[in-house]
């Protein structure tokens, strides 16, 4: 299977597959418990239609959208994901050129592999840093300082990892960050020699924007749920988060909302955006789906705040639909971390390409030639 054969998420998820030592993969496609969630945020958009108005003029379109205050070429960024390098030895580098073709936002997260000053550096296309709340204040203030002073253009506080998932694909591989061999996960590692060259000879593996305050995640091997459970702060609440937006005083989002309640008193204090998420299926399995509920948060807070849908998408028509829903743009994870797993650069600015394709050929074949033109007139539920 080549670059040029895969058309899809689901072909760019076959060729990581093919390229990566399995608990690395797992790590990226796996979630939490029965996976019940992960596996309901993708199919949610299939339980709704879209109906189309035709003979409307649709020769040029515009998919432009406007999230905190930046303009972005296509409705879709590219949301924070941990441990790139470990996916591409290219790692968040491929995937920021990406976002700078694309005209979109990048997110780096705060287990990213490259630092926050080397993304603030490279690219001109509107930057988010994830944070998590840490234990250590410092660390915390660190992080915030340095996206001040690399002119990061949002700052994204995660809400939904204050205990870690229960991710059984990495209970049973032993993924660990940085990757420790298991004595049942040598063979993996030893048949995919192309990942394990890049691993050991390309620049050593590290937590860029964490090392200098702990050693966990870049030098002592941890899991990603015993890093959550014991690196980060469980006292988090809303205070704190006020407190953050404040600290920060540029555009702000919280991410990992679901209620129509939480998102009303993200308004109230002061955040710019929310994204919807359940963190990919990861942490609460049995948690509804960004999808689903849209409507109910649009309805709460629609225009007040920007709605970001982020789960599951994997075509341009679920972004449409989700913008009929209200949301004012879309992001994902896996969908360019298949990606960037199977072919680096390459790789996450084709999917990019192909989704961008979608999203256009979706909008004149739905009769619209601006996003804010879609309505939930235009949707049906089966
Ligand atoms: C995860 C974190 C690190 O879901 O975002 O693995």
């Amino acid at each position: 299977m080549k670059l040029s054969q895969c058309h899809n998420v689901k072909d760019f998820r076959e060729l990581a597959r093919r390229r990566l030592p399995y608990p690395i993969f797992d790590y990226i496609d796996g979630a939490a418990d029965d996976e019940v969630t992960k596996n309901r945020n993708a199919s949610s958009f299939d339980d709704c239609d879209l109906i189309p108005n035709v003979l409307a003029g649709v020769e040029n379109v515009d998919m432009s959208v406007t999230v905190m205050g930046q303009k972005m070429d296509m409705p879709l960024f590219l949301s924070p994901t941990a441990l790139q390098r470990l996916f591409h030895w290219q790692g968040e580098r491929a995937v920021a050129s990406a976002a700078q073709k694309y005209g979109t936002f990048f997110g780096i997260s705060s287990l990213a592999t490259v630092s926050i000053e080397e993304i603030g550096e490279s690219i001109t296309t509107p930057k988010m840093f994830q944070l998590y709340i840490h234990k250590d204040k410092a660390l915390n203030a660190s992080m915030i300082e340095r996206c001040k002073a690399a002119n990061f253009d949002a700052l994204t506080l995660t809400v939904d990892t204050i205990v870690g998932g229960n991710r059984e694909r990495c209970l049973r591989s032993g993924f660990t960050s940085p990757p420790k061999i298991t004595p049942r996960s040598f063979l993996s590692y030893a048949a995919k020699p192309a990942w394990g060259l890049n691993y050991m000879l390309r620049e050593k593996f590290e937590l860029s924007n964490l090392k200098d305050h702990v050693d966990e995640g870049s030098n002592v091997a941890l899991s990603v749920g015993e890093y959550f459970n014991t690196m980060l702060d469980q006292s988090m609440d809303w205070d704190m988060a006020a407190q953050i937006c404040q600290h920060w005083g540029g555009q702000f989002c919280l991410k990992g909302i679901m209620s129509a309640d939480d998102a009303r008193r993200a308004v109230e204090i002061g955040a710019d955006a929310i994204m919807i998420s359940n963190h990919g299926g990861r942490q609460l399995d049995g948690s509804r789906s960004p999808f689903d509920q849209i409507s109910e948060i649009a309805d709460a807070v629609g225009g007040q705040i920007d709605i970001i849908c982020d789960g599951g998408i994997t075509r341009g028509s679920h972004i449409l639909k989700a913008m009929a829903c209200g949301a004012t743009a879309c992001s994902g994870g896996r969908l360019y971390l298949y990606a960037l797993a199977a072919a680096g650069q390459e790789g996450v600015e084709r999917i990019m390409g192909k989704l961008r394709e979608e999203i256009e050929r979706d909008m004149k074949l739905m009769g619209v030639t601006s996003l804010s033109q879609l309505d939930r007139s235009m949707l049906r539920w089966r």
